[in-house]
């Protein structure tokens, strides 16, 4: 059985006339979804930061690079498998973390429906520290599945000790640190509908049952909802820095990933103070309108990055773009958007649908390009393409 398969699944459908229940590829499928959700999520979800150029040039920035195939090498099985945190992950791809992923299914567990779809699959999942259900609950639903807990590093030293805590307890198996996101960058999109769900008590339920958070309320929760939001927003967001980095090494035995790291000295520095993994992402364009593409800055942070390994995410749309990713050296790639969008068209079952997607394309790419192992594509050539002026 190879996840390309799914192709043969679906033609072999066709001859009793059923068809895929939703699109195969991400931008017809992003154009279904906008009917499933509100106004306010869709803009949530699709907006990123100032005229949107660093996040469409994230997508575009694929094209700009290629894989050299090879020919004669025997592919007929494959191996997709790779090694991340002492674990056997059958795949390279992980779901990376969306705050918001909770208000995307229908009834809104979204962040359930993620884990139980990690379970399925056996693609992790990052769970956001913004959650519609609490971190126990979430870890309760991986089963067997892979977790990786997504934080947001509070303000408050307990609190984020107390996160971290409950993160280990619940199975998670390493803490993500976001850096990028300690306060929100400027969205037009959201800005223009004065819309941050956030502010509106959404997705702030691992706040809301947390003991630290709960001993600073004046009031509980559930008399004074306005109260426990506005100390939420207080105590948001810590701007990290590398004492904070080596503090969250001596509380957690759990390994440690930086997110948001794009720069070869931040790169080195991470390896330096001893992380378990550099993540090199640059949130989808959400954050900074900054220019560059994610996956241009990519090799430099691999080749910083030595053994440790790379995780990347923003911008990928397809399984060609996660050999790309993969070819330069990045050990898991993330899916972002995609899955928020499978599962507002169909629950677990769409997230499923996106994944295997991904995967069947990736690979097919694998076996017609010749690269029967990941280590095989690592060690492929990928080239800058060079357009020819006209
Ligand atoms: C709606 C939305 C919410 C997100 N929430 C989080 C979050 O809670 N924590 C985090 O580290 N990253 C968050 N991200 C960033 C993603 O983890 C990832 O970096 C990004 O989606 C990659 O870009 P792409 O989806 O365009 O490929 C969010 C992204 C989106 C689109």
């Amino acid at each position: 059985m190879h996840y390309g398969d799914f192709q043969h699944e679906i033609y072999f459908g066709g001859l009793k006339g059923v068809r895929p229940k939703w699109p195969v590829d991400a931008k017809t499928l992003e154009a279904r979804a906008e009917a499933a959700m509100s106004p306010d999520l869709l803009s949530y979800i699709q907006g990123g930061c100032g005229d949107e150029f660093t996040q469409d040039r994230n997508v575009s920035a694929f094209h700009d690079w290629g894989i050299v195939p090879r020919m004669l090498v025997d592919c007929t099985k494959r191996d997709l498998s790779i090694e991340l945190f002492g674990e056997t992950l059958p795949t390279p791809i992980f779901m990376s973390p969306i705050g918001v992923i909770g208000m995307c299914a229908q009834d809104g567990h979204g962040d359930i429906a993620s884990a139980l779809a990690a379970e399925i699959t056996g693609v992790p999942v990052m769970a956001s520290t913004l959650s519609n259900d609490p971190i126990e609950t979430v870890g309760e639903a991986l089963g067997k599945g892979t977790g990786y807990f997504q934080l947001y590093t509070p303000r408050n030293r307990d609190l984020a000790e107390s996160l971290v805590r409950r993160a280990e307890k619940a199975g998670f198996k390493a803490i993500v640190v976001t850096l990028d996101t300690w306060l929100t960058g400027w969205r037009p999109r959201d800005l223009n509908t004065a819309n941050f769900p956030q502010l509106r008590g959404h997705v702030l339920e691992n706040y809301f049952s947390d003991p630290v958070f709960k001993s600073l309320l004046e009031k509980p929760v559930e008399d004074d909802p306005a109260g426990a939001v506005r100390l939420w927003a207080s105590l948001f967001g810590k701007n990290v820095t590398w004492e904070d980095v080596a503090w969250l090494r001596s509380i957690t035995d759990l390994p440690i990933v930086l997110k948001g790291i794009c720069h070869a000295d931040d790169a080195r520095k991470a390896v330096d103070e001893g992380v378990d993994a550099v993540y090199c992402s640059n949130h989808g364009g959400r954050q900074a309108n900054g220019g560059l593409a994610a996956v241009d800055m990519l090799p430099d942070v691999v080749k910083a990055s030595g053994d440790t390994p790379v995780l990347f995410d923003s911008g990928i749309r397809s399984g060609s773009d996660i050999g790309k990713a993969i070819a330069m050296g990045a050990r898991a790639v993330g899916i972002g958007r995609p899955y928020a969008y499978g599962l507002a068209l169909g629950g677990i079952e769409g997230i499923v649908h996106v994944l295997r997607c991904m995967l069947a394309e990736f690979d097919l790419l694998m076996a017609v390009d010749g690269f029967p192992t990941i280590a095989d594509l690592q060690k492929s050539d990928i080239r800058p393409v060079h357009r020819k002026s006209i």
